[in-house]
């Protein structure tokens, strides 16, 4: 069992990238060989001003860290310090069709109705995606649910290229949403939106840069609804917003939605938000405080980057070399 995952270091970690990624990355690190990057060629896709590039990528690593990503347990690393990445993706350009990329519901979405206006890189980013992933044959792919079109994107090429050049170069790999409630995290503001560091309303999410208050506040405004809780799961069906709440506490406290659902059966938000508040609280201040300690040590942070950087290169050189005799680049 390997496991790899990544995130975009642009903007900070919020609830959702915490409660779908990390924090099940961090429990990962002690049962499997874990990878984990952060996907500055990626961020390419959109434009960033280089400073903020170059800073972003340090914030998300101590991010992680103070989250409970050990560089010592996992490989940490920036994906463009290893550049088998880059040369990956450009091999498996020659595999995936315009039609599978097409599809996907996140081009679609951020392209809107600027396709034309759009960089090749954001209809591209699928094909980078599954170049991280088959470096390593990787088998699982711990993701939250907006992903995991793009881990089947990266089954169906990594098939392909391994039937088109009669090579068994590539491992397809599983999707790992698992996550349970908190595999898709709404905004605060509108539940059928996923929480998102993209929304113009920093209200719509909790960051791990928020403060104690910031967090009271934020679950107090969260948009709710006038009825008692119910006992009854399938009776939130039709109310996303109050679903997405009792689902951040089930994350959390690691209860099930009916067990929450149990405690608080007949009483209203104003009794249930602030144990969500206290609770969100509880998990956030710690890490909150380990961030700002790592922040104080860029060189440290570099150190571990690099450290990662060179133990991820070891291991994607031989599937890298592999792919590129199968297409017949090197004999
Ligand atoms: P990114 O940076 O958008 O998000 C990082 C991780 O957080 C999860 N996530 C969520 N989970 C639940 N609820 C939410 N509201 C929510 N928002 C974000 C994402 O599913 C993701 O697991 N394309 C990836 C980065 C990437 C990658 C990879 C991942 C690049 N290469 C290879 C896995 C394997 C992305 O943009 O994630």
């Amino acid at each position: 069992m390997r496991v790899l995952s990544g995130i975009q270091p642009t903007g900070g970690l919020h609830l959702g990238n915490l409660l779908g990624a990390i924090l099940r990355w961090v429990r990962m690190q002690d049962g499997a060989e874990c990878l984990y990057f952060l996907a500055d060629l990626h961020s390419l896709s959109e434009y960033m001003e280089p400073e903020v590039r170059r800073a972003s990528v340090r914030e998300m690593a101590a991010a992680l860290i103070a989250s409970g990503i050990d560089p010592a347990k996992s490989i940490l690393f920036a994906q463009s310090a290893v550049p088998a990445h880059a040369e990956l993706c450009w091999l498996l350009n020659g595999t995936a069709r315009m039609g599978w990329l097409n599809r996907m519901t996140q081009w679609k979405d951020k392209a809107g109705k600027n396709r034309e206006g759009a960089s090749v890189a954001l209809f591209d980013y699928p094909v980078l995606q599954a170049a991280d992933i088959l470096l390593y044959q990787a088998t699982h792919v711990p993701v939250g649910e907006d992903q995991k079109q793009h881990i089947e994107l990266t089954r169906d090429i990594a098939l392909k290229f391994n039937a088109d050049f009669d090579a068994d170069v590539f491992v397809p790999p599983e999707p790992f949403i698992g996550g349970g409630a908190a595999a898709r995290v709404m905004s605060l503001r509108d539940g059928r939106a996923k929480m998102s560091k993209s929304d113009p309303s920093d209200m719509s999410r909790v960051n791990l840069t928020d403060s104690d208050d910031d967090i009271a506040q934020k679950i107090r405004k969260a948009k709710t609804d006038p009825e008692p809780l119910p006992e009854d799961p399938a009776l939130l069906e039709e109310r996303p917003e109050a679903r997405n709440l009792v689902g951040i506490l089930a994350a959390m406290s690691g209860e099930s939605i009916e067990q929450v659902l149990a405690r608080f059966a007949g009483q209203g938000f104003g009794q249930f938000k602030p144990v969500l508040a206290d609770a969100l609280v509880a998990l956030l201040a710690p890490l909150r405080t380990r961030l700002e300690e790592f922040r104080r040590d860029p060189a440290e942070l570099d150190r571990m980057l690099a450290d990662g950087a060179e133990r991820a290169q070891q291991l994607a050189a031989p599937t890298l070399a592999a792919a590129y005799r199968a297409v017949g680049l090197t004999s």
